[in-house]
């Protein structure tokens, strides 16, 4: 037995002691130095760029800007659609704050941001917006990708029949995924070969991106993204490093890095984006809910379509009546929202759950009660049956660890000294299933096996827990089954995000297994498996991974201060591979949550439109001293229709938690707070 089994990641010795190498260690001969040149405002157009005023400082190789950047396809695009962010340099138009407009390359890194820093730039300013309000005039339907605005029952009927009614707006700033490893790309010709090191969540993914933005042929493209340090989204997305590197490299003949700096990766990579949200909640008086309403409006950039998926959890957790959601969407001259940590979900999951919460209180109910009464049998909006659902085994274990019986539900009761003390409650889900991949396995003549799929590992643990699903489908022990993975050359593969990387992964896996076991003939032969015709059968049953989150918090009402102190999470994610890796995941997402909950907040000035936040002093992310103590734990659970039973989860744990924080803010003071993150002027007043 492979699978469940606790184990240390096999990269983990090299990464503590500094042996394993990320996209900007890897040493390459003759390498020259990229440092990106950013625009400084937020609409208009680059009038001039003197390049001749930096020629002659020491080591300068060249300037590249849009007059002599290499062209670019158009129309260009990612899982959202064409995206003109990719379109760098292309012309002289500023579409946003920090878009890049030039690339400055030298002998070394210093020499290259010293004369990026000299490089004279001359801008024609328009008017620009990025100051985020629903009442935008330019304000207009999302894209339809995750289904069209809903619309089930007879919602005013429903509402004007409820015994309680909960109608709140909620709001969530924008936030930046600030993974630990800034985007960093090397490239280099080998040949008519272009090979890359990238940070990315997917190696494939970002070379089919790059050979039709390049005109290249995918088979004369390499991307290879061994170690990742972070991605929480913004690295799913082909980055500016890359497309800057592979025209520097294009263009000079030698091997060009580039790398973003902290501040770099605030202005240019994908954020966040900022949302009000409108629930209005109805239910009888023993707390079955009639009506649900989720209205929800973010921002967008005009470069490139996206939409936050607010009602996810609407359309899933709970059984109504009526249920109506809607997605807005408002331009801003911005850089383009991208998937972060549960997109949709996550905002979406803060202004239901705390709703919800709002629910309980008006109803004098229990808040993990009035989510039991309203348990579906099917799914709220499908119709479909749930391919499993263990969302109340996560409550009623949770709520037993977590000694919820004991609680009083009334607010702002506890005290201890001067801190006021609460706890709070939020249910959760995250979709789930599996995107086409491909796998070989190599049976080798020694008796161990090669296992080749284009996974990457962003820090989760991907290449330990996929050669325990190999083990496990081979039948063999873990020592006998090496691994190789995020080079883009091992065929397609599925990106490690939306979660579903492990499930996508570990399909290929076994089916090329499973073509391997009944081979009797000679050594070595290898098998190939590829999934994208098997992966209908999951549209017949909805599919999710669920988690109830619990919290602790002391608030203390001289400063507005709050801390969490106690944080538990219990998860149905399918069968749990490796439960050392699926808890520091889970654990990771819950701070993530917390983050979100307390001090993720990224500013703009009102004025210019800049990031005035745009680095670690000024954008606040949880640190250690910071988080509690957690317990995370799993349910027991196996998901039927995919191979061995697994499941989702990558972003499940940070979905619940600001809900759960926010609800035992209430708790411990009594006073709702509905914008996030939970600051001490808020607090406060
Ligand atoms: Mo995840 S935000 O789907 O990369």
């Amino acid at each position: 037995m492979s699978l469940g089994v606790s184990r240390p990641r096999i990269e983990g010795p090299g990464k503590v002691t500094g042996g394993v190498r990320y996209a900007a260690d890897e040493p390459v001969k003759n390498l020259a130095f990229g440092c990106i040149v950013t625009s400084t405002i937020s609409r208009g157009r680059v009038a001039d760029i003197d390049i001749a005023a930096v020629q002659g400082m020491p080591g300068l190789l060249g300037v590249i800007d849009h007059r002599t950047a290499p062209r670019l396809t158009p129309g260009v695009g990612s899982y959202f659609g064409p995206d003109d962010a990719l379109q760098l340099l292309q012309d002289d138009t500023v579409p946003h704050a920090g878009r890049p407009i030039a690339l400055v390359v030298a002998e070394t890194l210093e020499q290259a941001r010293a004369a990026a820093d000299a490089l004279p730039v001359n801008y024609v300013a328009e008017p620009h917006n990025t100051l985020f309000s629903e009442d935008n005039s330019a304000a207009r339907p999302a894209t339809p990708l995750y289904g069209p605005d809903l619309v089930i029952g007879d919602l005013a009927a429903e509402l004007a029949a409820s015994a309680a009614v909960v109608d709140e707006a909620y709001s969530t700033p924008e936030e930046n995924c600030a993974a630990m490893e800034p985007h960093s790309a090397t490239a280099w010709w080998d040949g008519d070969r272009l090979e890359a090191i990238d940070t990315n969540q997917g190696p494939f993914s970002i070379a089919t991106v790059l050979s039709a933005l390049f005109g290249l042929d995918l088979a004369r493209i390499r991307i290879r993204a061994e170690h990742v340090g972070g991605g929480f989204g913004a690295k799913g997305m082909c980055g500016p490093q890359l497309i800057l590197a592979v025209m520097a490299t294009t263009m000079l003949g030698r091997p060009v890095r580039v790398s973003l700096t902290r501040h770099q990766v605030f202005l240019a990579t994908g954020m966040r984006p900022p949302t009000v949200q409108r629930m209005r909640l109805g239910a009888d008086a023993d707390g079955r809910l009639r009506a649900m309403q989720h209205e929800a409006t973010f921002s967008l950039s005009p470069l490139a379509d996206y939409v936050e998926g607010f009602p996810e959890l609407t359309k899933t957790l709970y059984a109504a009546t009526a249920i109506h959601t809607k997605i807005t969407a408002v331009p801003l001259d911005t850089v383009p929202p991208f998937s972060m940590r549960g997109p949709g979900a996550t905002p979406g999951s803060f202004a239901l759950e705390s709703a919800m919460d709002e629910l309980a209180e008006r109803l004098g109910m229990d808040p993990v009660q009035l989510r039991l009464r309203n348990e579906p049998s099917v799914g709220p909006v499908s119709g479909l049956p749930f391919s499993s659902r263990n969302l109340v085994a996560c409550l009623e274990e949770g709520a037993r660890r977590f000694d919820w019986a004991a609680r009083d539900h009334r607010p702002r009761l506890r005290r201890e000294g001067r801190l006021l003390v609460g706890t709070g409650v939020a249910a959760t889900s995250f979709s789930a299933g599996a995107f086409p991949s491909t796998a070989s396995i190599t049976a080798e003549v020694d008796g161990t096996f090669s296992v080749v799929i284009g996974a990457s590992d962003i820090g989760t643990g991907a290449r330990t827990a996929l050669t325990a699903v190999a083990a496990e489908a081979l039948g063999v022990g873990v020592d006998k089954v090496r691994i190789h993975i995020a080079d883009s050359t091992l065929g397609p593969a599925w990106s490690a995000g939306g979660s579903r990387g492990t499930t996508s992964w570990t399909w290929a896996i076994t089916e090329a297994a499973a073509q391997l076991r009944g081979h009797t003939g000679e050594l070595p032969f290898t098998a190939t498996a590829d999934t994208a015709q098997l992966l209908e059968l999951l549209a017949t049953q909805e599919r999710h991974s669920y988690s109830a989150v619990f919290a602790e918090a002391t608030v203390d009402p001289a400063t507005g201060e709050v801390r969490v102190r106690r944080l538990l999470g219990m998860f149905a994610i399918g069968r749990v591979v490796n439960p050392l890796l699926a808890r520091s995941q889970v654990v990771g997402g819950m701070i993530g949550g917390l983050s979100m909950a307390l001090h993720e907040e990224a500013v703009r000035d009102r004025h210019t439109g800049r990031p005035v936040n745009a680095d670690f002093a000024g954008y606040h992310i949880a640190a250690h001293a910071d988080i509690p103590d957690i317990e995370a734990d799993f349910v027991d659970d196996h998901e039927p229709g995919i191979p061995l039973g697994v499941k989702g989860a990558g972003e499940i744990g940070n979905v619940g938690t600001a809900a759960a924080v926010a609800n035992a803010v209430w708790h411990a003071t009594g006073i709702r707070q509905r914008t996030l993150p939970l600051r001490l002027d808020r607090v406060l007043e």
